[in-house]
């Protein structure tokens, strides 16, 4: 079988969306744009993306890092000439092309697999996405001949009357053989009227020498385009939907999913209940059989075990808390360890900022936080030790293992034998 490359277009700025930010980072659920469609690329089995940046590249290659290759169109000429700049990253490469635009990122990986495998199918040069919608206004039309194969896609600014009326249109995502996509754009000429070259002009210059299929999908959602705010407030909601019902298939309790706020790439486990208005940042990780929330906020990257209760109005900031433990109100743990089967007493406060570094807290297993502690960082709180109501433990002031203490600043009371 044929080798599949991907190339995603994102140099464009997304003027309409009216922000310093190149529209490809805009992020659903935490994760870029940009991001949703590498990650579908790469499991159709594109092993390295090829990204075209432009409008800000240095963020977009900031953002790539290691998982995408990126090449620069350094004027936004239009959607062949950035296909046409990628040229050099498919030097030699003679296999299938999937290619997106980076303002469609809802593409399932069930339509993508469809594409490809009708693609290779029917071995045409190019298989292009479409749908039909009630306004196509502002979309490319798919123009069909009488035998309903494609001839095709005429752009908005330059339909006629009747073909305006028509109303499938070119989603922006399409397959292509690699070899014929290049040579076919070598004879596309600038648009008179938008002086671009239009990637879509390759269509009739690709049915007209070979052929050109089209997949009609009935799915209008995961095809919308993004080019607003309102548009990547209603994808961003789509997004949403799919990630809470991934994990509720994978075994995750959601009480309340429309007011339930869970980014992208958050790992929930099984049996964990997520009560309502509750909030969990990219990368975060919570294990089985917990209670999290309502009005809880668990931020990126932090680390929840087995069988742990995180309660109302209770912040969790770059922090790991082992199994067992609870931390049920009204609580901030910033750059905090929590060891296992601890108790965090409401109102207990990580003073885990200086005004210039951030520290670091541990509280190491069974200990008990007193309601209204405020713990200032760095520092300890040793094994099975406990801290009376409304203390404050200074700075490096550790508190032994299974000590007691309390006041402000506080004090040691006793220690167990
Ligand atoms: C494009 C299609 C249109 C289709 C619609 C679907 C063309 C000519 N038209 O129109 O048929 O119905 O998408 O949403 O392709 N880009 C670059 N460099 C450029 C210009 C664009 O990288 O010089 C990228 C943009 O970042 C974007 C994509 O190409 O990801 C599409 O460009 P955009 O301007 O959004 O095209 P549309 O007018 O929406
Ligand atoms: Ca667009």
């Amino acid at each position: 079988m044929k080798k599949v490359g991907a190339l995603i277009l994102a140099a464009g700025k997304g003027t309409r969306l009216r922000s310093e930010l190149p529209k490809a980072l805009h992020k659903l659920c935490g994760k870029p744009m940009l991001g949703w469609l590498v990650d579908r690329a790469v499991e159709a089995g594109a092993k390295m993306p090829v990204v075209v940046a432009g409008y800000r590249a240095d963020l977009v290659r900031a953002w790539a890092g290691s998982k995408a290759k990126i090449v620069l169109q350094k004027n936004q000429l239009g959607s062949g000439h950035a296909v046409a700049v990628s040229a050099t990253a498919f030097r030699g490469f003679d296999g299938t092309i999937l290619l997106f635009y980076c303002d469609t990122p809802l593409l399932t990986r069930g339509t993508i697999k469809r594409l490809l495998d009708h693609h290779r199918s029917s071995g045409a040069q190019a298989t292009l996405l479409t749908v039909s919608i009630p306004d196509p206004t502002g979309y490319g039309r798919v123009k069909r001949g009488p035998g309903g194969e494609v001839l095709s896609i005429v752009e908005e600014l330059s339909a006629s009357a009747d073909e305006k009326r028509i109303r499938e249109i070119n989603v922006g995502f399409y397959a292509f053989e690699a070899k014929a996509l290049f040579a076919a754009l070598k004879k596309v000429r600038r648009d008179p009227v938008k002086k671009e070259y239009y990637l879509t002009d390759v269509v009739a210059i690709l049915s007209e020498a070979g052929r050109v299929e089209a997949l009609e999908t009935a799915d209008q959602e995961e095809v919308q385009g993004v080019n607003s705010l309102r548009e990547l407030a209603h994808a961003e909601s789509v997004a949403q939907r799919r990630v809470l019902e991934a994990l509720m298939d994978a075994g995750v309790r959601i009480r309340d999913p429309k007011t339930t706020t869970i980014d992208a790439d958050v790992r929930i486990g099984q049996d964990t209940t997520v009560l309502p208005h509750t909030v969990v940042e990219e990368g975060a990780s919570i294990g089985r059989q917990c209670t999290i929330g309502p009005f809880a906020r668990i931020r990126a990257h932090s680390k929840i075990g087995d069988r742990v209760v995180i309660g109302n109005f209770v912040e969790i900031v770059r922090s790991e808390i082992a199994s067992g433990s609870q931390v049920k109100h009204l609580t901030y743990l910033g750059d905090a360890r929590i060891g296992k089967g601890v108790n965090v007493g409401a109102g207990t406060i990580t003073a885990n900022y200086d005004g210039r570094d951030k520290h670091l807290t541990v509280i190491e297993d069974g200990a008990s936080i007193g309601s209204g502690t405020v713990l200032v960082a760095p520092v300890r709180v040793g094994k099975n030790a406990k801290t009376g109501a409304g203390s404050v433990i200074p700075a490096r002031r550790n508190v032994a293992a299974g000590s007691t203490v309390a006041g402000v600043p506080a004090r040691v009371l006793g220690k167990k034998k």
